[in-house]
């Protein structure tokens, strides 16, 4: 809270500071510009007038007139002095002293002198100097009272628009300061929900782009932690069944549940995989998406990875029928081979999950020449996704109600694994699908331009 204060009495200091400065300013613009505006003008006919009186020295009667004339409908404050300093005449109760030797001085060398409203005026005969005249005006007071008004009102105004500038910028900032805190309190539903076009406007919503990522996130944790725990509850019931069973000294029994227990770790092993591989992947993402993940690349000949991959299967699967279809001839890439396998591995274990056990699969590889690439193209006759779901089943976590249905292991990372390396890879991933058919995947991985002998000196690429 102290914060925002501060922040809205500098607001609101920046406001007075600029006040202080305008009104400098005006002051300046009266001194240098309006008061000579004002007083220049006067100033002619004020001399000629001295000019007039002087040449009526002679005739007092005159003189003295004009002089009253003067003062009551002019307010012009004359006195008239000969050169010695004596005086003529005037129209003033208290007249000004006669002007000293130096003033004197000056006045021959620049014989109408005005400043500010008041004036000497000498007169020059063929000798010189004969007198002068002393006078005074009241400058006009209006001008000056319009613009001190408009400089109050102004001034006025400046000081009453500042506070609900201040409040303008203060008041979101604080909140989202109380939101903020809201937020890391753990009231994760807060949004600043903001509609402003400015930069006050961007930084909430930044807060509610961060706010929905982080609880994305946590979502997903969550998730993962319940569809892990939930893989791990069957196995973890079959052991203890088995150990009780062989405690109890019924050794067959614990025996037959030994298979079962086997294929449920082997199911296991992989999801601790592509866990594993998910956090390394999305580490290595960052914020930038184009920031390169820690790929440990190395020279691969497309054949032994297949190869393995197609052993792996049998091995997992034996009773299941994988044809394979592979180019004579297919590309040495340079990849991350223990990454690229669980490419392999999660699209035929996919393949293997949702068909049934007397359909096909199938497993083909082609060499692309340009670009070149190997596409790897994973293909079953299993239940296949509705167009619906198609677009999400790259979706970490996603598994779509039929999936669920099968009695199928897995907590929905395989696929979101799959795309996460195949385009650290920079390749790209496709699948088709439609329920009479089955479902294709269809893998492309850029290959090197390396020449296939370096194979034998690149380090092992099984
Ligand atoms: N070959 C396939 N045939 C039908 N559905 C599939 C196939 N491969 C993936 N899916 C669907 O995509 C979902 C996500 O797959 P995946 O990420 O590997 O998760 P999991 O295998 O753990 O269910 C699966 O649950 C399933 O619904
Ligand atoms: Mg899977």
């Amino acid at each position: 809270v102290s914060l925002t204060r501060r922040l809205l009495t500098r607001v609101y200091l920046h406001g007075i500071l600029l006040l202080a400065l305008a009104a400098g300013a005006s002051f300046l613009v009266a001194n240098y510009l309006l008061k000579p505006a004002i007083d220049t003008p006067v100033r002619p006919s004020t001399t000629w007038i001295a000019w007039h009186l002087q040449s009526l020295i002679n005739e007092p009667e005159r003189l003295h007139s004009q002089l009253a004339d003067l003062r009551e409908r002019a307010h012009l404050e004359v006195t008239l002095f000969s050169v010695d300093g004596v005086l003529i005449a005037s129209n003033v109760a208290a007249p000004p002293p006669p002007l000293t030797p130096t003033e004197l001085k000056e006045l021959e060398r620049r014989p109408t002198q005005f400043e500010d409203g008041v004036g000497v005026v000498g007169s020059v005969g063929p000798d010189g100097l004969t007198g002068y005249t002393r006078l005074r005006y009241s400058m006009p007071g209006q001008p000056f009272r319009i613009a001190a008004g408009q400089l109050v009102a102004a001034l006025l105004v400046i000081a009453l628009a500042s506070m609900p500038l201040a409040r303008s910028i203060s008041g979101p900032v604080e909140r989202l300061a109380r939101m903020a805190r809201a937020f890391g309190g753990g009231e994760l539903a807060v949004r600043a929900r903001s509609t402003r076009g400015d930069e006050i406007g961007d930084l909430a919503r930044a807060f509610d782009e961060m706010a929905d990522r982080i609880v994305a996130f946590r979502h997903s944790e969550k998730e993962l932690l319940a569809n892990v725990s939930h893989e791990l509850r069957t196995p973890l019931a079959r052991i203890r069944l088995a150990l009780e069973l062989a405690r109890e000294g019924d050794t067959r029994r614990a025996q037959s549940y030994l298979e079962d227990i086997e294929e449920d770790l082997a199911e296991l092993e992989p999801l601790l995989d592509d866990i594993m591989t998910a956090a390394r992947l999305d580490l290595a993402r960052g914020d930038g998406k184009d920031a390169a993940p820690p790929l440990r690349r190395q020279l691969v000949a497309s054949q032994d990875l297949l190869d393995a991959a197609r052993a792996r299967f049998v091995r997992r699967f034996p009773e299941r029928r994988l044809t394979c279809r592979f180019d004579a001839s297919l590309p040495l890439l340079e990849a991350d081979p223990n990454l690229l396998r669980r490419v392999l591995d999660n699209l035929l274990d996919n393949a293997a999950k949702f068909s049934d056990a007397s359909d096909v699969i199938e497993l083909e590889a082609r060499a692309i020449v340009t670009p070149r690439a190997l596409e790897v193209r994973v293909c079953d006759h299993g239940i296949g996704i509705a167009a619906a779901d198609l677009p999400r089943v790259f979706e970490p976590f996603f598994r779509t109600d039929r999936s669920r249905s099968r009695k199928t292991g897995g907590v929905g990372l395989g696929l979101a694994v799959v795309r996460g390396i195949v385009l650290a890879h920079a390749g790209t991933v496709h699948v088709e699908s439609n329920k009479a058919s089955g479902t294709c995947f269809t893998v492309t991985v850029p290959a090197t331009a390396a020449v296939p002998a370096a194979l034998d000196a690149a380090p092992g690429g099984s």
